[in-house]
């Protein structure tokens, strides 16, 4: 069973994704990214769905050619947290295939897929470690200290960090996702330009509504200073947030290794800034692999399947789960 290689399969936002872990690494990983949900600048859930139907097939395949795999030795499928109708395509059709396959299968919780990203980049992260997990949907601190079990630190009152450079991004007229578009505005501009607030809802938990509606008045206000200005104090005040909560949980705790994951931690100031923490071992994946994936989702069901949990078909799809409930 060591040397298991597994079919990971993400559906539970607007990527669908496929891939396949083995015991020698990432063999394969496929993305697609939707595009149906530009114009409405947010994921809308039944077109999601529809479109991982029209691609889940495919980006199977593929991840399974690239890889060499014909029939993987078992498959994993993000059940949730998400978009139950997106998440419901993936689920079912990993089961299908186990079942088809005669394969053991198991249903993997996206967070955990997040958390446990930096894991697979890195040999010598072990537990306990800190993971902050700051994506679209999610802004949580978790003490992992082991496999499966994670205590959660301090998470956001209202909304995401993710979702607060969707809204940002929408305030200045820019696309979807809004991350990306505020992170290559922010280059051009000075981080010091505005005083944004950095909130916090109490002493441990992230709040980003406040911010959100600062960077909002000061756009509709009479003094106010260029989009690449604006990008740069707001993204300056988010990571001063994340990192505040960050050095705080290290003292807390005694834990000084860090790990970072979900779609904010492709973010280029986080990423350095998160580097330079005095007294953090910050472990950091790969840009492409914070943003949903498979390779996550195929790792983290691998390292429970190997340690010889398994689910059976009727695990149904969980549109909230926290990571390590059973
Ligand atoms: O993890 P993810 O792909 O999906 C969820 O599980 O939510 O995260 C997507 C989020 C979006 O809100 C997107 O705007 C944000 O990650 N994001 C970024 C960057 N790249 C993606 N936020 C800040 N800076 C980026 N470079
Ligand atoms: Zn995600």
């Amino acid at each position: 069973m060591g040397f298991v290689r597994v079919l990971g399969i993400e559906t539970s936002c607007d990527e669908t994704a496929a891939a396949v872990v083995g015991p020698e690494g990432i063999l394969s990983d496929v993305i697609h990214t939707q595009q149906v949900h530009e114009e409405y600048l947010g994921v809308v859930p039944e077109l999601a769905a529809r479109a991982h139907v029209e691609k889940i097939c495919a980006v199977t395949r593929a991840a399974l050619e690239q890889a060499g795999v014909e029939r993987p030795d078992a498959v994993a499928a993000t059940a949730g947290p998400g978009l139950i109708g997106a998440v419901l395509v993936g689920l079912s059709f990993g089961k299908s295939l186990a079942l088809g396959w005669g394969v053991p299968f198991l249903g993997v919780n996206h967070l955990e897929g997040h958390l446990l990203s930096p894991v697979l980049e890195s040999e010598v992260l072990e537990f306990p470690f800190l993971a902050l997990v700051v994506s679209g949907g999610h802004t949580t601190l978790y003490l992992a200290r082991s496999l499966g079990e994670y205590e959660t630190l301090a998470t956001t009152v209202d909304d995401a960090a993710g979702e607060a450079y969707d809204k940002v991004a929408r305030i200045l007229g820019r696309g979807y996702p809004g991350g990306p578009l505020i992170d290559a505005l922010a280059q051009g501009g000075d981080p010091a330009a505005i005083a944004f607030p950095r909130p916090r809802a109490n002493k441990v938990d992230f709040s980003f509504s406040g911010l959100k509606t600062a960077v909002r008045s000061h756009v509709l206000g009479a003094d106010r200073k260029s989009d690449a200005d604006v990008a740069a104090s707001f993204q300056a005040a988010v990571v001063d947030v994340l990192l505040d909560r960050v050095l705080w949980a290290v003292d807390e705790t005694g834990v000084d290794r860090v790990a970072l994951s979900g779609g904010v931690a492709a973010n280029s100031l986080l990423r350095t800034r998160i580097q330079e923490l005095p007294g953090v071992d910050a472990f950091v994946p790969e840009r492409s692999r914070c943003t949903d994936n498979g390779a996550m989702i195929a790792h983290a069901g691998r390292l429970h399947l190997l340690a010889g949990r398994r689910h059976g078909l009727e695990f149904s799809a969980r549109p909230r789960w926290q990571p390590g409930e059973a």
